[in-house]
């Protein structure tokens, strides 16, 4: 056991478990911050995604202790003060189906757009191709992307 420090979604935790924990299961079990979800558990599906330092990691694949004394932002705290305007977008399209992927997807979409606040259909695949939808929402995903980047406005 170790006691680590991590800043999730703009509060510092501290945290004692084993260095080696998967950080989504800090996240879920330690911090109760259910809403990024379990997947495949082997960075396959990216179910699991959150941000540190503003990039999108797979948090079942990533041990805790790479992320000790690092910002770590969770859908919880995408949009601090109120809905991210993906969220907006995704409630505007209705994107999901049976929504378990959608954490992962919309992580990162805001990943993406925050580097590139008008992606083209090329740059979306490419940021997207590592979230799977078993409910296939891939498209209603993508115009959810391009509202979100029109400000709202398809
Ligand atoms: S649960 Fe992490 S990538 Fe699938
Ligand atoms: S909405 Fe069901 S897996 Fe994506």
């Amino acid at each position: 056991m170790a006691d680590i420090t991590l800043r999730v979604n703009g509060s510092e935790k501290q945290v004692s478990v084993s260095p080696e924990t998967p950080l989504l299961w800090v996240l879920r079990d330690t911090l109760q911050l259910t809403g990024t979800k379990f997947g495949c558990g082997a960075g396959l599906c990216g179910a699991c995604t959150v941000h540190v330092e503003g990039n999108p990691i797979r948090s079942c694949s990533t041990p805790v202790s790479q992320v000790a004394n690092k910002n770590v932002t969770t859908i919880e705290g995408l949009g601090p003060n109120g809905l991210h305007p993906l969220q907006e977008a995704w409630l505007a399209e209705e994107v999901p189906q049976c929504g378990y992927c959608q954490t992962g997807q919309i992580m990162s979409a805001a990943a993406l757009l925050a580097k590139t606040p008008k992606p083209t259909d090329e740059q979306i695949t490419q940021a997207m191709n590592g979230n799977l939808c078993r409910c296939g929402t891939y498209e209603r995903i993508r115009k959810a992307i391009h509202r979100a980047a029109n400000g709202g406005a398809r």
